[in-house]
């Protein structure tokens, strides 16, 4: 491959990434590219696994197997993470921005084991600008903890929408719409292992359906092909105590995915600052 046909791949792929994330060109480093061979040398043809990667590893950002040792790029993900907060921060993309007090991004750890996704933020989430910090917060804690997770060690939680609506409302489809590029870069940078969606509104937008929740929960599906599993919103476990046990079996069924993807997990739970 020759350097221009590699510059013409990275460009595209940084702007690939500029759709994704928000970032522009400007972002990215400029990078020279030397050619495999010298034009107009005629090459005896290689087997195809002798190529060189056509795609600058470091654009690639794929999950790799859990036995492989992951890279310390920690750094790099808050940076993107704190730029799209900003994105955020500034969005006027649809009608929420106008009430809000507070934008509430997401919280949590890089490269979570498990990204939880809720609708909305409610009122003490649009003080504090920290999702799930209410009484439904406060019970979501209590649910991941009973299965040996958190928001400090392995978790990283946020909404499908950032602002809150107007006396909690459910978000309008228009609202998630407009919200959905922020939530599709957090997924994009964080590469979680499996996503936990609460309550009716995160799973439909997630898996683009219009069914409803009891239907939904307590199987797994894939989003990009991170596996998801959908399960009720605390805030109805707190409405209705007969959802509390079907959550609890929900929530085990999680349990044993995660053991799956990372048989170790629970060892590393922390439980730091709850
Ligand atoms: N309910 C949600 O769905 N998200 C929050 O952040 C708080 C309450």
């Amino acid at each position: 491959m020759t350097g221009e046909q590699k510059e013409y791949f990275y460009d595209l792929l940084n702007k690939a990434e500029c759709l994704y994330t928000g970032k522009v060109l400007g972002d990215f480093s400029i990078q020279h590219f030397v050619s495999d061979v010298e034009p107009g040398t005629v090459v005896k043809e290689q087997p195809l696994v002798q190529m060189p990667p056509a795609v600058p590893p470091q654009i690639i950002r794929t999950a790799p197997p859990a036995s492989v040792p992951q890279p310390d790029n920690t750094q790099d993900i808050q940076q993107q993470l704190a730029s799209i907060a900003q994105k955020i921060a500034a969005c006027q993309r649809c009608q929420l921005c106008a009430n809000r007090t507070n934008t509430v991004p997401g919280v949590g750890v890089p490269r979570p084991l498990v990204m939880v996704i809720g609708e909305a933020p409610g009122h003490d989430e649009d003080v504090r600008g920290e999702p799930f910090v209410g009484a439904a917060g406060q019970l979501l804690d209590k649910m991941l903890a009973s299965i040996q997770l958190s928001r400090h060690d392995n978790c990283f939680i946020a909404n499908i929408v950032k602002c809150r609506p107007h006396g909690n409302r459910d978000p309008l489809p228009e609202e998630a719409a407009a919200c959905a590029s922020f939530l599709q870069a957090q997924i994009h940078i964080l590469q979680p292992r499996s996503i936990l969606t609460v309550g009716r509104i995160a799973v439909q937008n997630l898996l683009n359906t219009s069914t409803g929740i009891n239907r939904l929960r307590g199987q797994f599906y894939e989003y990009n092909g991170i596996p998801l599993l959908p399960t009720y919103h605390p805030s109805a476990l707190l409405r209705n105590e007969d959802l509390k046990r079907p959550a609890w079996e929900d929530l085990k069924l999680f349990r044993t995915k995660l053991l799956q993807l990372d048989p170790n997990y629970q060892q590393k739970y922390l439980n730091g600052g709850n």
